[in-house]
């Protein structure tokens, strides 16, 4: 079987990380494209090129993009990331550059050329929005946009999660755009979570993307439960690569879902409409198999 053509997104960020090497492992995986988020621009970026050169795909080219939202001011998840997006390990110098700096004529290069690709976006939308404003006709060109972001509760504020928040405007261009979207919103992610055994299955691989991983999210799930007093290390970011390669795996309903631009105390919630079911065109996950899952990142790593 042909693997599914991707184009990653991403604000690498712990599991933005994971996201990286299950598009690697089980998807086409054509380029990375980076965006500030969980933490500037240029970290997010290092942070990519050294996953990839950690998963031997240093051929995977990274094109850095906006370092700022496109309106409003910029945010960082640093409280949870660290101030280098990946708290917790030595993120060595890469040895790879980024192949650009422009990433939304990246993506639209990218669309032209591989007009099945489907785009992953799992950081602030900011990228995808800008190719969207450029190129319109993207939205309908490519096989679709499979979101992390979202959901039906707020992580950045009690309504709004962290990747809308970030750039609510690029969220509304996207989500407006025509293009056919996949949601994993946190409804979804917080079912998929790192526990202490997984996290140690990945150390055992005893390689050095094994211990790079488990010492990664060891110190991320640390954090969540400093933050939240709970252990609740969800790995977000894979959800919205596999709810694309491994779709049989997730539950999907079909809403429409728009982005809160204004609200004092909901600016960047995803109102996703549930009154009458299956009417929309967002094809919103709400279940999935967390084993099977947490199995195929895991394995990700271990069989890398
Ligand atoms: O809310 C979770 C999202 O915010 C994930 O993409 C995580 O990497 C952070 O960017
Ligand atoms: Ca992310």
């Amino acid at each position: 079987v042909t693997p599914v053509p991707l184009l990653l997104d991403c604000d690498p960020g712990h599991d933005d990380v994971m996201a990286i090497l299950a598009a690697h492992r089980y998807g086409g995986l054509l380029a990375v494209t980076t965006v500030a988020g969980n933490a500037a621009l240029e970290h997010t970026t290092r942070n990519a090129l050294v996953t990839l050169e950690l998963a031997n795909a240093s051929s995977v080219p990274v094109h850095a993009g906006a370092a700022g939202p496109l309106a409003g001011e910029t945010r960082d998840a640093t409280h949870v990331h660290g101030d280098t997006g990946l708290s917790g390990v030595e993120v060595p110098a890469p040895s790879s550059a980024p192949a650009g700096d422009d990433a939304a004529s990246f993506i639209i290069e990218v669309a032209r050329s591989t007009p099945d690709v489907w785009i992953v976006a799992v950081g602030p939308l900011t990228n995808i929005a800008l190719a969207l404003q450029r190129e319109p006709a993207l939205g309908q060109s490519i096989a679709g946009i499979s979101i992390m972001g979202g959901g039906t509760f707020g992580n950045a504020t009690p309504a709004a999660e962290f990747n809308i928040w970030a750039d609510p405007e690029a969220a509304d261009v996207v989500f407006r755009s025509g293009a056919r979207i996949r949601l994993c919103g946190l409804d979804l992610t917080h079912q998929v979570l790192a526990d202490a055994g997984f996290i140690s299955s990945l150390e055992r691989a005893d390689t050095p993307l094994g211990r790079f991983t488990g010492a990664m999210l060891r110190h991320y799930a640390a954090r969540i439960v400093e933050l939240t007093g709970e252990d609740l290390a969800a790995l977000h970011d894979p959800c919205a690569v596999l709810a694309v390669t491994h779709p049989e795996y997730f539950e999907f309903g079909y809403h429409s879902v728009h982005v809160e631009l204004d609200g004092k105390h909901t600016r960047g919630m995803t109102v996703i409409d549930q009154r009458v079911p299956d009417t929309g065109l967002v094809e919103v996950a709400w279940g999935v198999d967390s084993d099977a899952i947490l199995g195929l990142i895991r394995q990700s790593i271990t069989s890398a």
